[in-house]
């Protein structure tokens, strides 16, 4: 869907989700509402968005997506074009809350649900992150570092799987750019190589 000029194709992309199923995790967070907005707006006919959210039963699941995703001012367009009860119906059909974690393996899902979504799944958008920078350690690490290798796990369950995508909290990087511009603050061990003497 990159175009040999580097430029995105707008409408392959939106066409690529069309019959697709896409479970997202991180739906409640600040990149995972706006995918699927995006997503039921730029492509209705997608099969069906399965979203994990952190939740005690399939109820907290579905009051915590209504509450912090598909209720929220974002959709206001999508609000407008289905109507209120149409809207309402096309959330119904489309969106699928699914209460898990991906701490656990299996994101803590019991096994009829997993084997429904690893044979119905097409893509799967990993956002579910920890992205505090002051997170206790070993926190992150179950988050950030365990949660992808389950979902990596999972992953390989899924007969029908097109694409893996993992948005990275990758702010090593940053850092780096950080450190060479303010070395003076860092432990002299730390300092970057100037390259002089
Ligand atoms: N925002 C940016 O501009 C940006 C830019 C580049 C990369 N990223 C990366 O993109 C990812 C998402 O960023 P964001 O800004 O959307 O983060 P965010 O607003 O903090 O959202 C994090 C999401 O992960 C979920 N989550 C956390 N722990 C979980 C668990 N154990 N199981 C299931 N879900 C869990 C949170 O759910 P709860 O609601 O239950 O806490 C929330 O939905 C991160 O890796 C971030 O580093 C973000």
């Amino acid at each position: 869907m990159v175009m040999v000029d580097g430029s995105l194709d707008a409408e392959k992309i939106a066409g690529y989700f069309k019959g697709k199923s896409i479970l997202i995790t991180g739906a409640t967070g600040f990149l995972g509402k706006i995918l699927v907005e995006k997503i039921l707006r730029v492509q209705p006919d997608v099969r069906r968005i399965y979203l994990l959210v952190r939740a005690m039963d399939a109820h907290s699941a579905k009051q915590r997506v209504e509450a912090e995703v598909t209720d929220t001012e974002l959709f206001c367009l999508l609000k407008e074009k289905h109507g209120k009860g149409g809207f309402e119906l096309f959330v119904e059909e489309k969106v699928v809350p699914l209460a898990g974690d991906v701490v656990f393996e299996n994101m803590g899902l019991d096994a009829p649900r997993l084997e429904e979504l690893a044979n119905e799944v097409d893509i799967i958008v990993n956002g579910a992150a920890t992205t505090n920078f002051y997170e206790r350690y070993d926190v992150a690490l179950d988050v950030n570092v365990m949660g992808v290798k389950y979902l990596c796990q999972f992953a390989k369950k899924c007969a029908n799987l097109k694409m893996l995508l993992h948005v990275s909290t990758g702010q090593h990087f940053s850092l780096v750019g950080f450190v060479s511009k303010n070395a003076d603050w860092m432990p002299q061990h730390l300092q970057p190589a100037t390259g002089k003497g």
